[in-house]
């Protein structure tokens, strides 16, 4: 089983959802640990209370984004992480951190990229009148929310959407894909190759007729 590093910042339900499916026998991934740039994350105490190690990494306790990115480096090392998983971590890694995990880290993300990278995902759709909406899980490259794809779900947007009806509609959907997505990396199923995401034997991961 494939050691697996979630970093998070905030309300980790996508954590929650990965920890969740690393519990069920045949998952192909454990977590290994928790990181959270955010000390209060109220996902640190979910993790914790099922087990996990936690982390805490904040910014502000380091003089430079390298250093802050070389403690990250030190944890991951420390809990012998294989694969990251970014769950809602509101940061962005520097070239040099997301070289070296290139094709092992990848990120969760509130559309259909590549429409609306960036945040504010829900409410720039409902101001563009879009009709269907969802998410997506992604390789990590230095460009931010322009990796390589590997899962992605559709939602319908609703005529009478609210900005937090149409967010947990999405958000429900990314809660089954992550989990998918991570499977398929941690199993091999599908890997990163000249900047594509690749799958092996589509027909074992129960695509097409
Ligand atoms: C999720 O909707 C995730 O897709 C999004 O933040 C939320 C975190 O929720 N991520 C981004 O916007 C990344 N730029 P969670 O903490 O409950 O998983």
């Amino acid at each position: 089983r494939k050691r697996t590093a979630i970093l998070i910042s905030g309300r980790g339900s996508n954590m929650t959802a990965l920890i969740r499916a690393a519990g069920e026998p045949d998952y192909p991934a454990e977590i290994c640990c928790v990181i959270s740039d955010q000390p209060e994350a109220p996902g640190l105490a979910v993790a914790a209370s099922s087990g996990i190690p936690t982390f805490v990494a904040p910014r502000a306790g380091h003089p430079s984004k390298a250093a802050h990115e070389a403690e990250i480096q030190r944890i991951l090392e420390q809990s012998g992480a294989e694969l990251i998983c970014l769950a809602g971590f509101m940061r962005i890694l520097s070239p040099d951190f997301v070289k070296r995990w290139e094709g092992r880290i990848i990120n969760i993300h509130p559309s259909l990229l590549p429409l609306f990278p960036g945040l504010t995902t829900h409410a720039r759709v409902l101001q563009q009148g879009m009709r269907i909406h969802g998410c997506t899980v992604h390789f990590v490259t230095a460009e931010m929310d322009a990796g390589p794809i590997i899962a992605q779900a559709a939602v319908p947007v609703l005529p009478d959407d609210t900005e937090g009806e149409l967010a947990a509609r999405v958000l429900n959907m990314e809660h089954k894909i992550y989990p998918l997505a991570l499977s398929m990396l941690a199993s091999g199923k599908v890997r990163m190759e000249n900047n594509r995401a690749v799958y092996v034997a589509s027909l074992e991961i129960g695509w097409g007729p």
